[in-house]
């Protein structure tokens, strides 16, 4: 019996590697939706792992009866085997398929969606290659702050948010917390997301979008109720004014560098809107969806962007002096 060990391992390494990334495992939920999906999905994966480990041991057992030689099976006898085919190839398959889909109907008929009235959008996502515009759109206009890849909530509530596209079909998905919902061009679509406890939640792009789908990642950070409101009274404060000399001088570098024909920084002239919003760029996490947001990345990313993604939007700007980068990064890392 050698021919069992190596699948059986498998299954144990999948099993095992799941915990492991428990930042972002669809097995380890954090909110609602995600757990009606987990108390679905986890039960399959077992299913169905039993079913692989019934059909290994069945294959190694023909494999090693092996009684007789070709002739003294061919031709079949006309009723050989079929009591098999019938139960194990059709009967087995049928009831668990069959009790997996009306679950599964089940598990979508009550998702947090579709209980209540709909209401308004919170926040309004919009998928660009490579990287998610972020709209705050609760409350009067004037309060309305755009962000990018890095989406704040408040804990314990569930969120409305609206998904839209600029560019291509991406799909929105942090597997603790929800399933996935696409951002289709030309429509709408909605999912309310919510989070049981304050942390931070990993999620990526669903659905192939292009060269770089694999850095089209996300965080979902949810705060408690106070402190998200912190959050979100800061983020709609203007730009910083650059505090000292070296600041000054890298503000003067931006404003006359090509940043101003995509980029915007609230308080400033700059006030286009193709590439992410800028104006508390140093206050996210990570940069460009992406890499870590210190300074050796933001300089990397600001002269040689498409050596680090390949394709996206940002060019390299490798006409600054030295002196001019360093002192444009010094002006970036402060817009806090
Ligand atoms: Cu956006 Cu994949």
């Amino acid at each position: 019996m050698r021919s069992p060990r190596l699948p059986l391992a498998c299954v144990a390494l999948a099993l095992a590697a799941s915990p492991a990334r428990a930042g972002q495992s669809m097995l380890a939920p954090r909110g609602p939706a995600a757990r009606d999906i987990a108390s679905l999905g986890s039960p399959v994966l077992w299913i169905f792992g039993v079913v692989a480990i019934v059909m290994w041991l069945l294959i190694a057992w023909v494999a090693l009866r092996r009684r007789g030689s070709l002739g003294d099976h061919a031709p079949a006898e006309d009723a050989g085997g079929q009591g098999w085919i019938l139960i194990g190839g059709f009967a087995i398959p049928f009831a668990i398929l069959a009790g997996i889909f009306i679950a599964t109907l089940a598990t979508m008929n009550d998702f947090p969606m579709h209980d209540g009235p709909p209401r308004p959008a919170e926040i309004e996502i919009v998928g660009h290659q490579w990287w998610w515009e972020v709209h705050y759109v609760a409350g009067p206009l004037a309060g309305r702050v755009v962000t990018a890849n890095e989406i704040h909530i408040p804990a314990g509530r569930p969120v409305e948010i609206a998904l839209r596209s600029a560019d291509v079909i991406h799909s929105f998905w942090v597997p603790q917390l929800h399933g996935k919902v696409d951002l289709v061009p030309g429509q709408v679509n909605h999912i309310r997301i919510e989070a049981d406890r304050p942390g931070s939640y990993r999620g990526e792009c669903g659905e192939y979008c292009g060269a770089q789908h694999a850095h089209m990642i996300l965080h979902v950070v949810a705060e408690a109720p106070d402190r998200y409101a912190a959050w979100l009274a800061h983020q709609r404060t203007p730009a910083a004014t650059p505090a000292n000399a070296v600041a000054q001088a890298g503000q003067r570098v931006y404003l006359a560098q090509a940043c101003v024909l995509c980029h915007t920084v609230r308080g400033t002239r700059s006030l286009a809107t193709i590439g992410p919003d800028l104006t508390h760029v140093a206050s996210r996490g990570t940069l460009a969806t992406a890499f870590p947001n210190d300074r050796a990345y933001l300089t990397a990313w600001v002269t040689h962007a498409q050596s680090l993604k390949p394709g996206a939007q940002m060019p390299d700007l490798t006409q600054m002096t030295g002196e001019e980068t360093q002192q444009l990064v010094a002006y970036l890392e402060q817009l806090r």
